[in-house]
């Protein structure tokens, strides 16, 4: 088992400078990768004739799991669906704010069959569903930044994704336009990392971000270096290993262990990185935020 126990895992809070950072209770959806594997390419990472180790994905897909649950945060599980590889990257199941779940539509055939089990396991929860008319891919291109959401589009979301998103859930919308193959989902070049509780509870006036700015067309790096002056600029050496792709409950930050300069910055700035290694999934184009749908909102 490459477990990571021996790292500082504190549902704590710290002070670095100025800055308070307090741990948010987190409610995740996660799906066990016992289907796992690269039998078809849809992203510049998957080659399917790379072999594949599906315990090894299993154990440190646990490993990532184990550190929510020594958090503190709630972890849900929807059921894998053999034939359906990528079922494990549940952050394009879907996008959940207030109890609301707008559902995903693939871009690719391929992964067309989870939109169903997704759309199924929110309404057995409770949720209040929508279903999409237009291609998105759930959390993967659409991150909730304090009160708005932060878009992508260029590979895999539509553009008329984020009209409709903005419609489901009355709230701004900020479309960002991705360019790098590598990094066609939102989530693999921004970081969430402060929650909005944070801004209600006297936090950061804005939630802040971590990105990589050379995954954006111009404009989009205009849009955010204007939204977000204090966010955190990843090398591109980071954001090649998936730094970016991390999960963040305002203090304690999931990353991979190969981002070390990332891990720095986060340091600096008060937050606790843990290192968690999703190596194997990496081979399918996913890290740790790809891993992990947030649920937002009580059961009804
Ligand atoms: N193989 C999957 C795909 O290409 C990986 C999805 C990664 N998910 C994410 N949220 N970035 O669709």
């Amino acid at each position: 088992q490459e477990l990571i126990m021996t790292q500082n895992i504190a549902p704590a809070s710290t002070t670095a400078g100025t800055t308070a950072r307090t741990a948010h209770h987190r409610r995740y959806l996660m799906c066990r990768p016992e289907h796992f594997t690269v039998s078809y390419t849809i992203n510049p990472w998957m080659e399917p004739a790379n072999p594949t180790d599906t315990a090894r994905a299993v154990r440190q897909w646990q490993d990532l799991y184990d550190t929510y649950i020594a958090l503190g945060h709630e972890i849900e599980l929807i059921d894998p669906v053999e034939g359906l590889p990528d079922m494990v990257y549940t952050a394009n199941g879907g996008f959940l704010i207030d109890g609301i779940a707008y559902g995903p539509k693939f871009r690719f055939a391929e992964r067309a069959g989870e939109a169903g089990p997704f759309i199924d396991w929110f309404r057995a929860a409770g949720f209040d569903t929508r279903e999409p008319v237009e291609v998105n891919e759930g959390e993967g291109d659409f991150l909730l930044v304090g009160d708005v959401i932060l878009a992508g589009t260029g590979f895999r979301s539509t553009g008329d994704s984020h009209r409709e998103v903005g419609e489901v859930f009355g709230r701004e919308v900020i479309s960002l336009t991705l360019t790098d193959p590598r990094f066609y989902h939102l989530d693999t070049a921004i970081a969430v990392l402060d929650p909005i509780e944070g801004i209600e509870n006297g936090g950061p006036e804005r939630a802040n971000i971590a990105y990589l700015p050379s995954a954006f067309d111009e404009a989009s790096q205009a849009i955010l270096a204007a939204r977000y002056p204090d966010a955190i600029h990843v090398s591109d050496e980071d954001g090649a290993v998936f730094g970016l792709n991390s999960a963040s409950d305002g203090y304690n930050v999931i990353i991979s262990p190969r981002a070390k300069g990332f891990e720095a910055q986060l340091r600096e700035r008060g937050y606790n990185p843990i290192m968690v290694d999703l190596s194997e999934l990496l081979l399918g184009g996913g890290g740790i935020k790809c891993c992990t749908l947030e649920l937002r909102g009580a059961r009804a």
